[in-house]
């Protein structure tokens, strides 16, 4: 249990139960994905998303193809593994969270399956074991992003922020949000401007609903209406997350996020951006590397169902834009709040422990 009552995602040993946020605030409803296919339908589908989350989502996968395995050699297990790897990480391209989980586990696997004496229950066992530690360090990471935060959120803050970031899409509280409770629980008096963030409404639907469960004052607004809000000083601070941070400090996050940072920029706003360094891709040396998603043109012409344009119009639907790193004041992890020059203080905080 990550706050109140918010499980997004659960191991149950034959199952990876998910609370589907696809009907959310409306209905809330748990799926129970019994097979790799169904896991990486319900990323894909976006009953699950956000990029922490869909991390520990598919390591749960990983550790689910194991255990459905009626192979008893642990090479040909590690054969079926890879088939697993390759579906979940097909599910959607732009989190790199959902890459450095299934590499991660499949690392384990690696280990255990070439290792002498090797069985398949250890391999099994191990990967269950490497979910559970993935899941447990998001939800350490959030806690630890949310107290580095703090020092970025002064009294009485009216924060702006977009799509969902809370305790739906991480283990834990969450990480723009996860630093919005913390500056809360505090005592900071924040209050939040909520972007509905179109087309599927991540702001309206889940980011609202999660901030009134938790008491947290907050306004919802249309996408259009922040620079209007910044205009008029009713905005003292951006904060996002991220779906992927390239090695010079360009971020991917949910499409709007781009247009909020030139808008920070021009009223002298800083725009932060909070993310688990497992978010930090430096195999990509820029935003102009990271694949965008492009994804189905129902979810403009009928939001939610609902028609709003010509079934057959045009429609460009790209899920995530990039945020050049000189509009962005400072990125806050689990291991402290970083500034430019990204390219210098990424590397060296995402350096291993212990290394020169
Ligand atoms: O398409 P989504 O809803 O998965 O996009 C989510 C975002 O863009 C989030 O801002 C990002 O993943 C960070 S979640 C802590």
């Amino acid at each position: 249990m990550t706050g109140p009552g918010i499980v997004p995602v659960e191991w149950r040993g034959d199952a990876v139960a998910i609370l589907g946020q696809r009907l959310l605030p409306h209905r809330e409803e748990v799926l129970e994905c019994r097979t790799v296919a169904e896991v990486a339908e319900a990323i894909r589908s976006l009953a699950v998303r956000g990029a922490p989350i869909i991390g520990v989502t598919a390591a749960y996968g990983m550790a689910l193809a194991a255990t459905l395995s009626t192979q008893t050699r642990p090479r040909r297990l590690l054969a079926e593994l890879e088939e697993a790897a390759r579906t979940l990480k097909a599910a959607r391209p732009t989190a790199v969270n959902l890459a450095w989980a299934v590499d991660r586990m499949m690392r384990v696997a690696t280990g255990q399956c070439c290792s002498v004496g090797s069985t398949v229950q250890r391999v099994h066992e191990a990967m269950v074991a490497e979910a559970l530690r993935i899941e447990a360090e998001d939800r350490e990471a959030c806690a630890a992003i949310g107290a580095h935060g703090l020092e970025l959120v002064p009294e009485g803050a009216r924060v702006l922020t977009h799509c969902n970031t809370g305790m739906l899409c991480t283990a834990g509280i969450g990480t723009a949000l996860g630093v919005i409770v913390a500056a809360h629980r505090a005592g900071r008096g924040v209050h939040v401007w909520v972007d509905e963030t179109r087309p599927v409404l991540q702001g309206a639907r889940l980011t609202a609903w999660e901030l009134g469960r938790l008491g947290i004052p907050r306004t919802l607004v249309v996408d259009a209406a922040a620079g209007s809000l910044m205009a008029r000083g009713l905005v003292d601070l951006v904060i996002v997350g991220a779906d992927r941070i390239a090695a010079n400090g360009d971020v991917a996050n949910k499409i709007g996020t781009y247009p909020l940072a030139v808008l920070a920029r021009h009223h002298g706003v800083p725009f932060y951006v909070a993310a688990p360094t497992s978010t930090v891709d430096l195999g990509t040396g820029s935003g102009a590397g990271i694949p965008i998603e492009e994804r189905d043109p129902a979810e403009v012409l009928a939001p939610g169902g609902v028609p709003v344009a010509e079934p057959d119009t045009p429609v460009a639907n790209p899920a995530f834009d990039v945020t050049p790193a000189e509009l962005v004041s400072a990125i806050v992890t689990e291991r402290g709040v970083v500034r430019p020059p990204y390219a210098r203080t990424l590397a060296e905080l995402v350096a291993p422990r212990g290394a020169a």
